[in-house]
């Protein structure tokens, strides 16, 4: 048995017939525990193929295989769909602004599980401890969360099905500078005890550097480079990741040796 969780096989993406396709040959592998980046800057087809990966926009060419198997064919509470989630870009807008954060994951726990709501509402605690939200704050809606807040509901929301795969599409874009390294850490922890995959998409290099060990740089919907994140960063073959190198604030970040 493979144990492949993800795989994109020569996929094309397309909105619509006659324009041109929004990302083209594209090649990713995604095993248990890999973590890998997707890179390139505004508009480079990197949301497309994050959709494509959690089976919200299907190839107009090629295929995506969620453990095998294609995402058109599987049925709505297929439970494979539960292997690959998503982190959005901009909480706010991605979270129910009715729902607290306890409501909102424990509408996950009772669709995916049909947990009864009291149950549901103990887990979905637990899944926010551990995303480091406990107390009064798991009873709030959105407008009463700081960023970093809503963001951390906006992981508990992805795990509470208990994914293999999360694909955080700008994860911390939205957020103030000083807390974009807590959301950052808190990706990074969660794939440790969760034993979880990570897709890290970013216009940042140096944040894909951070959370992952391969990556792959876009351009203009194709992928310019791809290899192990730190020999893009230290040998660049492509101008084009050349310059997303030069548009790290501060420089490259500087590497402990070996
Ligand atoms: N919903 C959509 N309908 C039509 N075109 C889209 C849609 N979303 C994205 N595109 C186009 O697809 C291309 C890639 O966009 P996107 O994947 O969002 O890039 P990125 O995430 O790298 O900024 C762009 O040319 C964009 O205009
Ligand atoms: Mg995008």
């Amino acid at each position: 048995m493979s144990d492949l969780l993800l795989e994109v096989v020569d996929a094309e993406f397309r909105y619509s017939k006659g324009a041109p396709p929004a990302a083209v040959s594209i090649n990713l592998e995604v095993r248990a525990g890999d973590a890998v980046g997707i890179v390139g800057e505004s508009g480079s087809g990197k949301t497309t193929i994050g959709r494509g990966l959690v089976g919200s926009l299907h190839p107009s060419a090629g295929s995506v295989l969620v453990q095998g198997r294609p995402w058109k064919g599987l049925r709505r509470r297929d439970p494979v769909r539960r292997l690959v989630q998503m982190v959005f870009q901009d909480p706010y807008a991605s979270l129910n602004p009715m729902l607290s954060a306890q409501a909102t994951v424990a509408e996950v726990i009772r669709v995916w599980d049909g947990a009864k709501a009291k149950v549901a509402a103990s887990r979905a605690e637990a899944v926010l401890a551990e995303v480091g939200l406990t107390g009064e704050v798991t009873h709030r809606r959105p407008a009463g969360l700081s960023g970093g807040q809503r963001q951390r509901v906006g992981i508990a929301r992805a795990l509470a099905c208990g994914p293999q795969v999360l694909v955080a599409d700008e994860p911390t874009s939205a957020l103030d500078v000083s807390v974009q390294a807590n959301v950052l850490n808190l990706l990074l922890d969660l794939r440790a005890s969760r034993g979880l995959a990570l897709v890290l998409i970013s216009h940042d290099l140096s944040v894909v550097d951070y959370l992952t060990e391969h990556a792959m740089v876009m351009y203009q919907g194709r992928v310019v480079e791809s290899g192990p994140t730190r020999s893009l960063l230290s040998e660049p073959q492509h101008p084009y990741t050349r310059q997303l190198i030069d548009s790290i604030p501060g420089g490259p970040p500087a590497r402990p040796a070996g």
